[in-house]
């Protein structure tokens, strides 16, 4: 048993993840401060939650005092979010993560970081590996670098266990699919679902490399266990090239009256997305990822039955 503090634990990942460390008997600590989770997605009795922003310094050093590990999930997230406030994306993400580290740094707990495939950016090449160059095109992808370079300073000069875990596309249940900054899958989803058609950027032709949240928190927890320490970034994501084509044939055995509109491709968009996982599997060789068909099933299912739960909450606060 370990004492294990989630930064946006009441988000998409972060509450899923609760819930798995919970169910292996750790005791778990939440920090959030609400602005896209939702407190409902949280138990609040089997855990400690703070109600807190990642950006005020005092306040987390002491919510997270005593931790053995810290999964730093809480974010500002959305690219066009961080075209609207860069500055307040810098904050949270940049300098939040930079909290997390003096909190940690004091502690002597393991960090697990959350950035983002998006940093990237400018550069086209496919697959990717973690040797690549890397081009931020927005602030958000900006942030997840500055981060990314922090964790990996507070590493290496002060001996911080890190784990720099690259996300690219995660989805499942608890997504919220109805916010302005939904992402694609529980969107298209949900509009399916309430017979409206879904919105495809473009010809339908990008792929993406989409990663089911059990695959995603299968990885937490065994860097959690094993205490797996990262020089470098390791990007999260098994090698699919999936279409958004694809996708939507899949969504059709749900859907057969499925309707798509076509409309023009969004500006800043990446084509294509698809990471090489040598790395991925030599660091964490047990983890098998769900093959999205299934994981595309659960989610449909999942949203079908407590869709609600996620769906309507408050607007996110900018
Ligand atoms: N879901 C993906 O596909 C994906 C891809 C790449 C990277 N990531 C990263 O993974 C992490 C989790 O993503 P998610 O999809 O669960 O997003 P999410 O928006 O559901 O969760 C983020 C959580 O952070 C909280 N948060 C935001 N600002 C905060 C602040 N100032 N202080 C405290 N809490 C704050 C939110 O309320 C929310 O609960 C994020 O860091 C995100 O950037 C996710």
């Amino acid at each position: 048993m370990k004492k294990i503090a989630v930064t946006g634990g009441a988000g998409f990942i972060g509450s899923n993840l609760v819930e798995r460390l919970l169910s292996k008997g750790h005791e778990v600590t939440v920090v959030d401060d609400l602005s896209t989770g939702l407190k409902s997605n949280l138990d609040l009795n089997k855990i400690t939650f703070h109600e807190l922003s990642l950006t005020n310094r005092d306040g987390l050093a002491k919510a997270l005092n005593g931790v053995d590990a810290i999964v730093h999930l809480g974010a500002r997230g959305s690219v066009p979010r961080s075209l609207k406030n860069p500055i307040a994306t810098h904050d949270v993400n940049a300098t939040g993560t930079l909290n997390v580290l003096e909190a940690a740094r004091t502690n002597g707990a393991q960090v697990i970081f959350s950035s983002s495939s998006s940093v990237y950016g400018r550069n086209g090449q496919l697959p990717k590996d973690e040797s690549m160059w890397l081009s931020p095109l927005t602030p958000y992808a900006a942030s997840k670098l500055a981060a990314e370079g922090y964790v990996q300073a507070y590493g290496a000069a002060y001996e911080v266990p890190v784990t720099l875990l690259r996300f690219f596309n995660v989805f499942g249940p608890k997504q919220r699919p109805d916010h302005e900054y939904a992402a694609v899958l529980p969107k298209w989803i949900w509009k399916a679902m309430n017979n409206e058609a879904i919105d495809v950027y473009g010809d339908g032709s990008q792929t993406r490399d989409f990663t089911y949240i059990r695959t995603a928190l299968d990885v937490i927890e065994d860097a959690i266990n094993r205490g797996v320490r990262t020089e470098g970034a390791v990007n999260l994501a098994y090698g699919n090239r999936i279409s958004l084509l694809t996708t939507i044939d899949l969504l059709k055995s749900h859907f057969p009256d499925l309707k798509v509109n076509f409309i023009d491709i969004r500006p800043g968009d990446v084509k294509d997305s698809q990471n090489d996982p040598v790395l991925l599997k030599k660091l964490f060789p047990d983890v098998t990822p769900t093959e999205f068909p299934v994981a595309l099933s659960e989610t449909v299912n999942w949203l079908k039955k407590f869709g609600q739960s996620v769906a309507n909450g408050p607007a996110t606060i900018d």
